[in-house]
């Protein structure tokens, strides 16, 4: 693929990465059960000191901007980026009063600030979406000052139902996707925040499952197909190919369901945590 091919592939994913959550952003915060504690959980994870100052990346409506702000206190400092307008309509609304956060139309993956700017960054929820998550990592190191913490989530290998159903359907018709490709397991996780020269701080493990319940299959199959990670899947497929995909995932999911039409969905969180050294001896 050609560069410039790849820069196409890359503006069409991060506009389908808008879309998408400006969809969302009306209905985000309803889900209570999911988000705010995974949110939560990170910034207690990060460690995070009064009067720090914190970069909160693909922050969202900002849940864990918010907990971080009460953590670090009005002499702290906390920035909130997202590529999604409406998502970040969301999180200034909610945080009236709050003086030591702002946010920032932007994107995650090169934030618009100085080298050794952040005492911490987080990225809550969001890793898996970025377009080149091992650059964004390196670009992250560099705007922590020396000691500082990245923190962010990522899932293992065999996390949420319907996505490992598509990924199974994906490698049998020739073309393998992973939404989760450098957080398959806790050691891939550490050998991530060591290959773009982080320590690891901890990495803490989180299994959970729940019932979804199945209103619309043709609404469930498109929330996991329509994902912009399924992107190259969709463009590899053609349309009349990822028409018949589709039905397919529709009778896969309908066989899945128990009779009160629900689907067991399970997956496990890791809360990664590094940390930049204090000293870099290549220096
Ligand atoms: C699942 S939400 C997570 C939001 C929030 N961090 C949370 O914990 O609830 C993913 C967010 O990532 C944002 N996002 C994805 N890729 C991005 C990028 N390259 N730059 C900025 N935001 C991005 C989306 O707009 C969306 O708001």
């Amino acid at each position: 693929m050609s560069d410039r091919h790849l820069e196409i592939d890359r503006a069409v994913y991060q506009q389908e990465v808008v879309a998408l959550f400006d969809r969302r952003s009306a209905t985000y915060d309803n889900d209570r059960d999911f988000h705010p504690p995974m949110a939560r959980r990170l910034v207690e994870a990060a460690g995070l000191q009064l009067g720090w100052r914190v970069l909160d990346l693909a922050t969202g409506t900002g849940q864990a901007a918010i907990v971080a702000a009460e953590q670090v206190g009005p002499m702290g400092l906390v920035v909130g980026i997202d590529c999604s307008a409406g998502m970040l309509d969301r999180a200034r609304t909610k945080s009236v009063g709050l003086v030591q956060v702002s946010w920032l139309l932007g994107d995650a993956q090169d934030p618009p600030f100085p080298p050794i700017s952040f005492d911490a960054v987080l990225c809550s929820a969001a890793f898996a979406y970025l377009r080149d998550p091992l650059a964004a990592l390196q670009r992250w190191w560099q705007l922590l000052v020396p000691g500082g913490t990245v923190a962010f989530h990522g899932w293992s290998e065999q996390s949420f139902v319907l996505g490992v159903l598509v990924q199974q359907m994906a490698a049998e018709a020739g073309y393998p996707i992973n939404f989760h490709p450098l957080t398959q397991d806790r050691a891939a996780c550490a050998d991530l925040l060591q290959r773009t020269g982080f320590e690891v701080q901890s990495i803490e493990a989180e299994r959970q499952q729940r019932p979804l319940s199945i209103s619309s299959i043709e609404q469930s199959a498109a929330t996991v197909l329509d994902n912009p990670i399924c992107l190259p899947l969709r463009l590899a497929l053609g349309a009349d190919r990822l028409a018949t995909f589709r039905q397919q995932l529709h009778s896969k999911i309908a066989a899945l369901l128990d009779e009160n039409g629900n689907l067991l969905d399970e997956w496990e969180t890791f809360y990664i945590v590094g940390r930049k050294p204090r000293w870099d001896r290549q220096l």
